[in-house]
């Protein structure tokens, strides 16, 4: 039986509430849109929360509504997920590559500090894999400068001063996509305290309309009711899948944390696990590549770290601080399947088989 990477949990109640919303038949800008949105904002403990078409079009439309432009310098760790150069680029502001903490694998102040420059307008940390970024540190090394926190991984994580979404960042970006602790199919959330803010992105996501007719121009990144309905109750259950996947990583933890060529995901309070990502030493007894092939070949889906954003072609020349972290995690970073409603008998069969790969 192949056990797969990652699986959302989509029971009766998320059913109902879809078939609810097409027996209504009002399908865009409706009751579940704003409801959503209202249950959010008090979750996470933010003033706004703005729903959004995906994580990409959350990040995209505050930074646009941020209202920078190309004399801005937009710092970013090199080790995420390409949306978060992607936005920057399209936002028309410049982007600016530091990199990551060997352990957490959250942008490194101390190598931020080094690309700091008069020109640095924003600094977008991403919590990664549901592990809070150190803001506190990234607040010394530029103190007048914003901080949009890509949470596009950390719906339900804490962060130093307290929930993510309600901290100190100007604003923060979720993603639903269905590989984040909680689904809409494709999906995102704005949160943040200002309320100029909220109202710039409010527009900007559909069409340029403000209260008083249309503002600027605009665009339709607006969330539609039966991804906002499914958002709805998966929320309401946002604490059982934290708790669950919780406890796969405690498995995760009893299999293979006797092995000291393995760094495991760091287990501090309040982070939560949105992937499960190890890191594999260079003097393991087999490569982490060989461990992705040993680990499909037995029917068990898994990836390889992602790949650095100064290694994709569009961002081969930006300007950057070393980045021989985020190069080394691309080497040895190996995700294992992570979900709620993954067997402790299926964690089991995925820790001897690592064991088995490496021959001991
Ligand atoms: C760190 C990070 N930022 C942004 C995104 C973009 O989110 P979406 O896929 O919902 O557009 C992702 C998605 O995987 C992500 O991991």
């Amino acid at each position: 039986m192949s056990i797969v990477l990652n699986r959302p949990n989509i029971g009766p109640r998320e059913q109902e509430a879809c078939r609810r919303v097409l027996a209504s038949a009002v399908l865009v800008q409706g009751p579940e849109c704003e409801a959503f949105e209202d249950e959010f904002a008090s979750r996470v403990g933010a003033r706004h929360a703005i729903a959004v078409s995906s994580g990409t079009a959350a990040l995209f439309l505050t930074i646009r509504a941020l209202g920078l432009g190309p004399d801005d310098e937009v710092i970013i760790p090199d080790y995420t997920f390409i949306a978060t150069a992607n936005v920057v680029s399209l936002a028309g502001a410049r982007l600016v590559l530091a990199d990551v903490h060997g352990h957490t694998m959250n942008l490194d102040a101390r190598s931020a500090s080094k690309v700091v420059s008069e020109r640095t307008s924003l600094i977008v940390p991403v919590h990664q894999y549901g592990l809070g970024a150190d803001l506190s540190a990234l607040g010394e090394i530029a103190p007048d400068v914003p901080i949009l926190e890509d949470a596009a991984c950390a719906l339900g994580a804490g962060a130093e001063h307290g929930k993510i979404g309600g901290g100190p960042g100007i604003a923060a970006c979720f993603s639903f996509h269905p590989r984040k602790v909680i689904t809409t199919g494709e999906g995102g959330m704005i949160t943040t305290n200002d309320d100029l803010l909220a109202a710039r992105i409010r527009a900007l996501r559909q069409h340029g309309q403000g209260p008083v007719g249309t503002m600027e121009p605009g665009y339709n990144l607006r969330m539609n009711e039966i991804s906002a309905a499914l958002g709805r109750v998966q929320l309401s259950r946002l604490d059982e899948f934290i708790e669950a996947r919780n406890k796969v990583a405690k498995w995760y933890e009893d299999g293979l944390g006797n092995l000291d060529w393995i760094d495991l995901p760091i287990a501090t309070p309040g982070r939560i696990y949105q992937s499960y990502v190890l890191q594999i030493h260079a003097d393991a007894p087999v490569s982490r590549d060989e461990f992705v092939a040993g680990l499909r070949r037995a029917d068990i889906q898994c990836q390889a770290g992602i790949e650095p954003v100064h290694r994709h072609a569009p961002y081969r020349d930006v300007p950057r601080a070393s980045l021989g972290v985020s190069e080394a995690l691309a080497k040895s970073a190996l995700f294992l399947p992570m979900y709620c409603g993954l067997r402790h008998d299926e964690v089991e069969r995925i820790c001897s088989t690592i064991a088995r790969i490496a021959g001991t």
